[in-house]
């Protein structure tokens, strides 16, 4: 019994330094997903106020962090790219516009992932990429692109892609709201612009602009 405890000790130690690491590194994901829903809907600072749009930016991709991984369907992480331009503060509704990065951001994944679910599976499948870029355009306008190597939209949806309830996802998936509600926000609350551009090759972009200041 004695010989069996000591041959199992130093397992025992390793497993038990491997559980302590994944707890520690699961409680550092807790707290940072907490902070980042804080932000996420800035629950303590809710109305108009100038804004760091990175930060909102920061928090969407941490919360999507887990639909960036490999699954079954496709063999490789969604990688993302910053391009982050120097913006200044932005006076706008900081959680509304986190929801629309949020938006733009979650149908990049859901395009790369159709794409990699049609790809048949022993064919070497490209890695999905997203580049999220941000500049400022004509001195007061600040502009956020989402990009990614999706497959395009086809033609025959273009005309609908910001109708309420549109959605070519399986039922359950996507309920259609994603754009419409981005329209909402950027054009009518913000006095902004949405705009967007795809194509087979290239993937989608979709970008919108605000005014740094509100009118
Ligand atoms: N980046 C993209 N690449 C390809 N198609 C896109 C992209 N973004 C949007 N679409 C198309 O526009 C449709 C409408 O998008 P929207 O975000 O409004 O709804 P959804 O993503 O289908 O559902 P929800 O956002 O409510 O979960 C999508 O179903 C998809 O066909
Ligand atoms: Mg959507």
């Amino acid at each position: 019994q004695t010989l069996l405890e000591e041959a199992e000790l130093p397992f025992l130690q390793k497993d038990l330094m491997e559980l302590f690491a994944s707890m520690e590194s699961g409680a550092i994901r807790i707290r940072n997903i907490v902070r980042s829903l804080k932000t996420f809907s800035r629950l303590d600072e809710q109305g108009i106020k100038y804004s760091d749009l990175h930060t909102g930016i920061e928090c969407c991709i941490n919360l999507l962090t887990p639909r960036l991984k490999a699954h079954t369907n496709r063999k490789h992480d969604i990688q993302i790219t910053r391009q982050y331009g120097d913006l200044p503060s932005v006076e706008c509704h900081s959680d509304q516009i986190n929801q629309v990065v949020m938006h733009l951001v979650s149908n990049a994944i859901d395009a790369i992932d159709c794409d990699a679910s049609r790809c048949c599976s022993d064919a070497p499948q490209s890695a999905g990429h997203i580049t999220i870029s941000t500049y400022v355009e004509e001195e007061d306008w600040a502009v956020v692109e989402v990009m990614d190597n999706g497959p395009g939209i086809e033609e025959s949806i273009q005309l609908k892609l910001f109708d309420p309830f549109f959605t070519t996802k399986p039922v359950g998936k996507g309920t259609g709201l994603g754009l419409s509600i981005s329209y909402q926000i950027i054009v009518h609350q913000h006095h902004g612009h949405i705009r967007w551009e795809a194509s087979p090759e290239a993937g989608t972009k979709f970008a919108f602009k605000i005014p740094v200041k509100l009118p």
